[in-house]
């Protein structure tokens, strides 16, 4: 039965992939048909607490407000997941909160299950290590493997399906933290977005005649990827990071009928970033799943890059982030 010692608190962090995860090459395991690459970041965590309860059912409170829906329903699948791994029956209460905007392409999936993921090992004594816990968070969101770790991440696609493909698939940490980059968040929109990423996915890889052309490219573009980050050639990182977006975008427009997340607001930001480059400072875009826009640039020029992106309109919010730290337990609530 539940005690009170089967409780755990966890801190998980967003994370902006470089080179984008975008459709999934099987739906119920969450295996990506690409590898992607992510920097972890140190803004907008996301702190979940998992406790074991008495319940016929799981109670899910989600910024303050009980979840409801397919909200809800996401996070009870997960927890059986969890509980058939752990050979428990319990129910849990889970009380998440997100210090940035949720579901507005700006990761709350990511750092959402990623503090998930490792409270419910805890809580329900799950013997996972932190590769055994990426593949775990991977199965609530696919961008979630990767915020379990700090600094760049890589996510292998890994190889085939069915038990051997979610054995291989999993995200580690590639180092490469003397790049130390900022990225500056421009929140243009704080609302939940219209169609979901796992939507969306499904949609451009049944549909799109670009999805092919661009997950080939980006297996070369994370290959590239790596090395630049290796050799710390901010330059490169960006151009990489921007023409895989850009042709993640381009690939969902294609689909049929078209995805469309970019909005007139987007576009400006985009143009500002342009307007940056043309003026001699290395600034990139990546954009995902959503309006906001995430331009990454050396730590020095951050300041630069944000009075530029004030300056396209009110409604742009930038917050700058660096490199972040993995999910990890709060001490103390065990
Ligand atoms: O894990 P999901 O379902 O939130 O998908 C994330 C998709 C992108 O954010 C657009 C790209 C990525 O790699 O994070």
């Amino acid at each position: 039965g539940a005690t009170d010692a089967d409780a755990a608190v966890a801190v998980a962090h967003p994370n902006i992939a470089l080179v984008k995860y975008w459709g999934k090459r099987d739906e119920a395991l969450f295996l990506p048909v690409t590898g992607s690459l992510s920097m972890t970041l140190d803004i907008y965590p996301t702190t979940t607490a998992v406790r074991l309860i008495d319940e016929p059912a799981d109670v899910v409170v989600l910024n303050g407000r009980p979840a409801v829906g397919e909200a809800y329903t996401r996070v009870a699948r997960f927890l059986d997941l969890v509980r058939s791994r752990a050979h428990r029956t319990e129910h849990a209460m889970v009380v998440s909160t997100n210090a940035g905007p949720t579901g507005a392409g700006l990761a709350s999936s990511a750092s959402g299950f990623a503090a998930l993921a490792t409270a419910a090992a805890a809580a329900y004594r799950l013997d996972a290590d932190d590769r055994a816990l990426s593949r775990l968070a991977r199965r609530g969101s696919g961008s979630a493997s990767r915020s379990i770790f700090g600094g760049f991440v890589v996510w292998h696609a890994g190889d085939g399906d069915g038990t051997a493909g979610d054995l291989s698939s999993y995200a580690e940490p590639i180092g490469g933290e003397a790049l130390d980059p900022a990225l500056v968040v421009a929140v243009v929109d704080h609302a939940s977005k219209a169609v979901s990423s796992r939507d969306a996915m499904r949609r451009t890889v049944a549909t799109s005649p670009f999805y092919r052309p661009w997950a080939d490219s980006s297996e070369i573009d994370l290959v590239e990827m790596q090395k630049a980050i290796a050799r710390q050639d901010l330059p490169a990182v960006g151009e990489i990071a921007e023409r895989n977006a850009l042709g993640m975008h381009a690939s969902m427009l294609a689909a049929r009928p078209g995805i469309r997340y970019l909005s007139p607001q987007s576009i400006a930001v985009l143009d500002a970033v342009l307007a940056l480059r043309a003026d001699g400072v290395a600034a990139y875009a990546t954009i995902d799943a959503g309006p906001n826009v995430t331009v990454l640039c050396a730590r020095a020029d951050a300041a630069r890059v944000t009075a530029a992106l004030r300056a396209v309109g009110d409604f742009v919010d930038p917050r700058t982030a660096h490199l972040g730290p993995g999910a990890t337990l709060v001490p103390g609530e065990d």
